[in-house]
């Protein structure tokens, strides 16, 4: 049976009380509409139409996707007039399967069972059975279990609002019924809108099975102001630190990490309290992640350690390198195996080579570093005259020494030594000491300043 996904996202979302538009607003760091969208895919539909309204063209350039048919609903007459809107182009024969770009958690294989359950000419409603049903349509039944009408939270008397089974707002129809019915549909309620939900009181009275399939309660949440956004975040953390968890990663606290992205992990990863994934993260064999850490778009290889407070971005790192803690490491840092880069340490556009070390309070910018290279404390790379970025060349098994300030472009050759405090505007030879210092003096004689003297 083919199927079309409607995604019904044309609400401005007041409640939200913000400038961007509800399926806009954030969920692990991508728009609410493309988790929505994701699911939708995972059910290989042949189409997909977004009704938009509210700051459609921002919606649709956020969330250009291919064979993704945009809908305008000018006007937000309601959730059946918002169907009507993208009914022209879906075939007669197709299921439609109505789903909201604010309810961002269902799951594609509990939309897979209400499919299965729901017969091609039936309809079937995604229900829950909630603690709290305030404000949602209550399901009601006939004796026979089926769903015989929906009714809103305003429109409902005092004993359907006891009603504890709610309607997730997501359904499947049969297209080739669905525009009779919308047609047929009327605004006479409390809130003056062309309710879908009535549609389910119509297929009844023509004698068409109603199908309620329950979810879990917090699959179905909607998301209308920003304490649902961030319980909604909260839940879709926890799934994806259970899957990490699943796949065998040790997180120190399931509850404490934030991943906006993908993470990849090799075996016997740890992943320490307040780490934050962004883009795309490979984690090899044995890598620990130390607290309070950012990682966006790193690399690591093997046995890696990354120590508490780093910031990574766009990072590469072999194996068995000790990063951290306090570092920073900018777009381009990327290092061999064995390297080692403490704290305090700034390094971007750089490639350092295996067993190098840059353990304290140094700046490395547009470098390539050999080889088991020593770079000492305090070490800065002047890579910038105010106009142009230049490259220094540091090669194998040379020793930098602290305080040194390397003024580019410039070259430290094989097996260099670089004197302490130097600051080095030509090439360092090869094998030899090289050093740029005044000499030092002690003045004989001098006497210290006296106070009140
Ligand atoms: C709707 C359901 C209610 C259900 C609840 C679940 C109806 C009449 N009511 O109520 O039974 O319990 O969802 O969350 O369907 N939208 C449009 N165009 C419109 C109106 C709405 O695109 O003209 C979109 C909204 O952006 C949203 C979705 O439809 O994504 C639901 O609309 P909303 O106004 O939030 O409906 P509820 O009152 O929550
Ligand atoms: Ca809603």
């Amino acid at each position: 049976m083919a199927l079309t996904v409607v995604i019904l996202a044309a609400g401005q979302g007041k409640r939200m009380r913000s400038k961007l538009p509800k399926v806009l607003q954030p969920l692990a760091g991508r728009p609410l509409l493309t988790h929505v969208l994701d699911t939708a895919r995972a059910l290989d539909p042949a189409g997909i139409a977004v009704v938009v309204g509210h700051g459609g063209e921002e919606v649709r350039a956020a969330c250009a996707a291919p064979a993704v048919t945009w809908v305008e609903q000018s006007e937000q007459l309601g959730t059946g007039h918002a169907v009507m809107q993208a009914m022209p182009g879906i075939p007669d024969e197709h299921q439609v399967l109505v789903l909201c770009g604010d309810v961002p958690l269902v799951r594609s294989d509990t939309l897979q069972r209400l499919m299965h359950q729901t017969g091609s000419e039936e309809l079937g409603v995604l229900t829950a059975r909630v603690a709290d049903p305030t404000g949602y349509g209550r399901i009601l039944r006939d004796d026979q279990g089926l769903v015989r009408r929906i009714v809103e939270q305003v429109d409902a008397t005092a004993q359907e609002q006891a009603v504890d089974e709610i309607n997730s707002g997501l359904m499947i129809l049969p297209a080739g019924r669905l525009v009779g019915w919308l047609n047929r549909l009327g605004n006479d309620n409390a809130q003056g809108e062309y309710y879908l939900t009535d549609l389910i009181g119509m297929a009844c009275g023509e004698g068409i099975p109603v199908q309620g399939i329950q979810a879990e309660a917090d699959e179905i949440l909607g998301i209308n102001d920003k304490a649902q956004l961030a319980r909604v975040e909260r839940l879709f953390q926890r799934r994806q630190a259970d899957a990490l968890m699943a796949a065998g990663v040790t997180l120190v606290d399931p509850e404490r990490i934030d991943i906006r992205g993908s993470v990849t992990c090799g075996s016997d990863v740890v992943i320490d309290v307040g780490v934050v994934f962004e883009g795309a993260v490979e984690l090899g064999d044995g890598v620990h992640v130390g607290a309070q850490t950012v990682l966006r778009n790193v690399s690591l290889g093997a046995g890696t350690r990354v120590h508490p407070f780093t910031l990574m971005d766009e990072v590469r790192a072999g194996r068995g390198c000790e990063i951290g803690p306090f570092a920073r490491l900018r777009p381009g840092a990327d290092f061999a195996d064995q390297v080692k880069v403490g704290n305090f340490v700034e390094i971007k556009k750089s490639r350092i080579g295996t067993g190098s070390k840059v353990s304290h309070l140094t700046y490395v910018g547009d470098a390539v570093i050999g080889r088991k290279v020593n770079i000492g404390a305090g070490t800065i790379t002047c890579n910038y005259d105010g106009a142009n970025k230049y490259q220094t060349i540091i090669e194998d098994e040379a020793f930098i020494g602290s305080g040194v300030e390397l003024v580019a472009p410039v070259r430290v050759g094989r097996g260099a030594t670089v004197g302490a405090g130097s600051t080095i505007s030509r090439e360092a030879p090869d094998g030899k000491l090289t050093l740029e210092r005044a000499r030092q003096r002690t003045v004989e004689g001098w006497q210290r300043p006296k106070k009140g003297g």
